[in-house]
């Protein structure tokens, strides 16, 4: 007999979406469920965004220490131990979850750990560890996304992994090619790479990120090709194979041998469990959960958030969608905007963007200009060894407003939220030319770069 709870709310998933709801409405005084049938916290705190993040922060360490000389600190012999960096990385993960556990205890919220199916609108069938019966006024759904199979070949985790089971490899292979040279693929790339696994990108599109602005994805390639990556665009897989413990990937005239491959060709919604068709709950072709600009679904007190609802597939998307489908039940009538969504791929340069780039503004009619300001110019970035890299900014020619900006070099995550923030909120060129930054500091490149725009730099000639 299944015991029968009900709640204001209930959320499917514990990810940055399910938790951020919750938690939100535990905040606004619901009576809250969450539901999670495998781990607290959800893709991105056990298998993405921090896993990976960790494992980045010991390559880093390891690259930094490789360099230590040119800053006259010798280091007699490095090593570095893979078991004990997947070590670290799990005692991480643990720590957080640990953490978030208890946070969502302490907003009164009701932990399931089971699997939610719909049996009506209104309904769910929680079945495993906490089977129940769950009644919710309103349901949000934040069941996430699950890595895309490729067709040609199967993950045996052993020799063809997918981006879950590579995060247990506790032995460094001598060489991988990574299928898809996406997000996924450039940050495994950038780990295994400083780890002198010769590692091989074969990728469908022209170029790496292709989806990213051009010049920082030409960037990258540049940077990834020096570093000893090789890059193989347009490569059609055709079929790949494991004899005598090694890799065989096929292309029409090409066969590439490693001992490991990487599948990273992006992402699927987890979605075909939940018996959508029992609440009569609308999904596209691919599976994606159709919402609106409240994350509401076809049926009025469904929200879908997050990865399953397929708009932006990233963890912070996902906690600010969460707080917009929250308001909306409360009756707070708040749209979605996508226009300043900053995106950071971890490599070695990193990678930062936000909003529209000088090719979307072209191809949208706008009348922009876009500006670029090097790291070569700042005294700080010579004070780090970080000379490699810019910063560029895009505004409207008329207004001044800024529209958009990437980073590519040391810090791009943390340097591009004061973009964001001027973006967010339709701040001219000469509010941040104005504003005063520390110095010496990365940061100062936006200062800079916002004064180049209105033709007066500090820190290069004024041909440029
Ligand atoms: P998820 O985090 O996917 O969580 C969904 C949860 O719901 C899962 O735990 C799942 O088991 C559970 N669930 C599903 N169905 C049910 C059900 N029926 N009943 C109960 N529970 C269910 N994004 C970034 O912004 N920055 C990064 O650096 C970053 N790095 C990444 C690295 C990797 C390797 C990967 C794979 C992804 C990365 N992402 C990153 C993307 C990020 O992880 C996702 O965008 C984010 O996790 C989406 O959050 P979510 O709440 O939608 O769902
Ligand atoms: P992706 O969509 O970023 O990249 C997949 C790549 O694989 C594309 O370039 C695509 O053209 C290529 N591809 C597809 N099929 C192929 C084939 N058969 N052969 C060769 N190449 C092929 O997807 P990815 O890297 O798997 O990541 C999934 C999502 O997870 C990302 O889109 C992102 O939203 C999120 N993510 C975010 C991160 C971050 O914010 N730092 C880090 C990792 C993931």
């Amino acid at each position: 007999m299944h015991e029968k709870l009900s709640f204001d709310v209930a959320v499917i998933g514990s990810g940055p979406g399910g938790y951020s709801a919750a938690i939100r409405a535990a905040q606004m005084g619901a009576k809250v469920a969450i539901i999670e049938n495998r781990f607290i916290g959800g893709v991105c705190l056990n298998v993405g965004c921090i896993p990976t993040k960790t494992l980045l922060a010991s390559s880093s360490i390891l690259d930094k220490v490789n360099k230590a000389s040119s800053f006259g600190i010798d280091v007699k012999e490095v090593s570095f131990d893979l078991e004990k960096i997947i070590k670290r990385k799990n005692q991480v993960i643990e720590k957080l979850r640990k953490g978030l556990e208890g946070l969502i205890k302490s907003n009164k919220i009701s932990i399931f750990h089971a699997e939610a199916k719909f049996l009506s609108q209104k309904e769910l069938e929680l079945i495993g560890k906490d089977q129940a019966l769950l009644t919710a006024k309103n349901i949000i759904i934040a069941s996430g996304s699950l890595p895309q199979e490729i067709d040609v070949c199967i993950c045996d985790h052993k020799h063809v992994f997918n981006s879950t089971s590579i995060l247990c490899l506790d032995k460094p292979p001598k060489s991988m090619l990574i299928i898809g040279g996406g997000y996924i693929g450039c940050e495994f790339a950038s780990f295994f790479a400083k780890l002198n696994v010769k590692v091989t990108i074969v990728e469908a599109l022209p170029s790496i990120l292709a989806t990213q602005n051009k010049s920082v994805a030409e960037s990258l390639h540049k940077a990834f090709i020096k570093q000893g990556i090789n890059i193989l665009p347009n490569f059609k897989v055709e079929k790949v194979e494991v004899k005598d413990g090694h890799t065989y990937v096929y292309s029409n005239d090409q066969t590439l041998v490693s001992d490991i491959v990487l599948v990273s060709i992006g992402r699927k919604a987890n979605t075909q469990d939940l018996n959508l068709e029992k609440a009569n709950v609308f999904k596209d072709a691919k599976g994606f959960i159709q919402i609106n600009d409240q994350m509401q679904t076809n049926v009025k007190n469904i929200y879908a958030i997050g990865d399953c609802a397929g708009k932006l597939m990233l963890a912070h998307v996902a906690s600010h969608q969460a707080l917009i489908a929250v308001n909306s039940i409360f009756g707070k009538n708040e749209q979605m905007d996508y226009n300043a969504v900053p995106s950071v791929i971890y490599t070695k340069p990193e990678i930062a963007t936000v909003g529209i780039d000088q090719e979307k503004a072209k191809a949208l009619g706008l009348n922009t200009e876009t500006k670029r300001f090097p790291f070569m110019a700042l005294g700080m970035s010579h004070a780090l060894g970080e000379e490699e890299g810019f910063v560029q900014i895009t505004y409207d020619k008329s207004s001044k407003i800024v529209i958009g900006a990437e980073v590519f070099g040391s810090d791009a995550a943390n340097l591009i939220s004061e973009i964001t923030l001027a973006i967010t909120n339709k701040l001219t060129l000469d509010k941040i030319s104005n504003t005063i930054h520390a110095h010496p500091t990365l940061s100062e490149s936006w200062m800079e770069v916002a004064s180049l725009a209105q033709g007066f730099p500090l820190s290069l000639p004024p041909s440029l």
